[in-house]
């Protein structure tokens, strides 16, 4: 922090650190910190042939979607370069949800997305990492 003599943190800077921003996203990939979503349906429907009636609870399987292979590459491993500039637009919305979707999303992600970052700014600032004997490294 500022009293470590680092210049202070600004939106801006935050904003442009692509970087953190793909280990982030695939931080939430690998651990949504909500597993699932839930919704209820309103009134029977019939989709791909499936008929879920009015009042049924439908479970969206976040935590098995981000992790299926025929979505992602290598699905198990730690590759934040998934969420690039080049290949962040081949990514489906409904694929890949840490905060949900629709209009019931998560009310509290751009505060919660900055925070994470800020965070991550000041710890990396004040501190140095090293892996130990124990560290998994693949
Ligand atoms: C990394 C941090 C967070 C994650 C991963 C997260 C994730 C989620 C998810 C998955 C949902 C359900 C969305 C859906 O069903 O489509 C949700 C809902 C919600 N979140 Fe978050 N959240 C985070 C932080 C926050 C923060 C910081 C706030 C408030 C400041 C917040 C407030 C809410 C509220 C109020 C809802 C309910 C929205 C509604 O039902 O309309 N969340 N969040």
């Amino acid at each position: 922090g500022a009293s470590c003599g680092e210049a202070p943190i600004q939106y801006e800077a935050l904003m442009q650190m692509d970087y953190l921003d793909c280990v982030l996203n695939e931080s939430l990939r690998l651990y949504p910190i909500a597993p699932r979503l839930e919704r209820v349906a309103k009134k029977t429907v019939e989709i791909n042939g499936i008929i879920i009636p009015k009042d049924c609870v439908v479970l969206v399987p976040t935590w098995t979607l981000h992790r299926d292979p025929e979505i992602w590459s290598d699905p198990e491993e730690f590759k934040p370069e998934r969420f690039s500039k080049e290949n962040k637009e081949s990514i489906d919305p409904y694929t890949y949800m840490p905060f949900g979707a629709g209009p019931r999303n998560c009310i509290g992600m751009r505060f919660a997305l900055i925070m994470i970052k800020l965070a991550m700014v000041e710890i990396l600032q004040s501190f140095t990492f090293s892996v130990c004997n124990e560290t998994e490294v693949r």
